[in-house]
């Protein structure tokens, strides 16, 4: 009796240990999110339930991302870099940011997100696909009686001075897959002359690549280059956009997903990526009118998704125009002949 009234305190602390809040016990992850917002958020939230682990989410565009990963490169804050753009998550892998890992889920994909895995050894993987293109609001097009354009080369024209809007192909990844897409469609040297042009009839450069069709949709812009799913959510709640395909075809994204170098919750951002490769997960895409194809095989797709067999897709080199200095190059001979020039 007397030795278990002496030990009682210390059986009851070692008891209590058993009921922390689940929380407590399975830690956290600092995830940094380059997806839209709300598709950013329902994954967060969906983590958090499924496991308990507490999720610490940060937004940010894909070129914005990639530039925080490299400053934090001596100490990193985040554990893993789900969405955006496929070009600066391989130029992270390059540059050993992120670190390689082959998930159990990985036969459930499609091949194009093995490719992708392959071709940056292992230290990023597909999670959706998206065409680019862009869109344009029906009643603003109207009111200014401006014709309806079907190619990218219809965007230099003079009539739409002013009408159309990108994001900074620096601090996006859209707006890096257009540049991209438009040197391998028409060549460097003519690629350079029509960025040159479109700038002229460009309103503004915005941070994040869906801004330009957002403000469409409330009206305050007319054509906004976005990848085409991007538009489709729009129409799709109900805004007057209209979403073009452009008639010489186009480049597309291969959206992806890497771990974080030197991560202080490894094994938490592990546990993310392999659920964030389920169908099940991957589905969910749809509560947020994120129309990408999405990398596992068994995903749901919706009717009002791009139909990618339908649109004229180039043969877009991620390994080229994902490698560190080609990215660099094409980035530095924006900023100095386009973006520079008067409008
Ligand atoms: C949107 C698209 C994604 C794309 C992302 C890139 O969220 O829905 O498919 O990956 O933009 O964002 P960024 O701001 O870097 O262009």
């Amino acid at each position: 009796m007397r030795y278990i009234k002496l030990f009682t305190p210390a059986l009851l602390t070692i008891a209590m240990a058993g009921f922390q809040p689940a929380v407590h016990a399975a830690g956290k992850v600092t995830y940094y999110c380059s997806a839209q917002e709300d598709w950013c958020q329902l994954m967060a939230d969906g983590f958090e339930a499924k496991t308990g682990i507490k999720v610490n989410m940060t937004r940010k565009s894909s070129g914005e991302t990639l530039a925080q990963l490299k400053a934090e490169a001596d100490n990193p804050k985040g554990d893993v870099w789900w969405g955006g753009t496929g070009d600066p998550h391989m130029q992270a892998a390059e540059e050993g940011l992120t670190v390689a890992y082959e998930s159990p889920a990985r036969g459930e994909l499609h091949d194009w997100a093995i490719a992708q895995a392959e071709s940056a050894g292992n230290k990023t993987i597909g999670i959706y696909s998206g065409a680019l293109g862009y869109g344009y609001n029906e009643e603003v097009l109207k009111a200014n009686n401006l014709p309806e354009p079907a190619c990218w080369k219809d965007l230099l024209k003079p009539e739409y001075k002013g009408h159309v809007q990108m994001a900074n192909p620096n601090s996006s990844g859209t707006a890096y897959t257009t540049l991209a897409t438009i040197v391998q469609l028409f060549g460097e040297e003519e690629g350079f002359e029509f960025m040159k042009g479109l700038h002229k009839n460009i309103n503004q450069y915005t941070k994040s690549g869906s801004a330009p069709i957002k403000a469409a949709a409330r009206g305050e812009n007319t054509i906004g280059i976005v990848f085409m799913h991007d538009a489709v959510k729009q129409a799709a709640s109900g805004f007057p956009i209209k979403v073009v395909a452009p008639c010489e075809g186009t480049g597309y994204e291969i959206g992806s997903m890497s771990l974080i170098k030197d991560a202080r919750n490894a094994e938490n951002a592990q546990k993310f990526y392999d659920w964030a490769l389920s169908a099940d997960v991957q589905s969910r895409s749809l509560e947020v009118k994120a129309f990408q194809v999405m990398s596992n095989t068994a995903a749901k797709s919706s009717p009002d998704a791009p139909d990618l067999d339908s649109i004229k897709l180039i043969d877009y080199d991620f390994a080229k125009y994902g490698s560190s200095a080609e990215r660099k190059r094409l980035l530095k001979k924006w900023d100095d002949e386009v973006s520079n020039l008067p409008q």
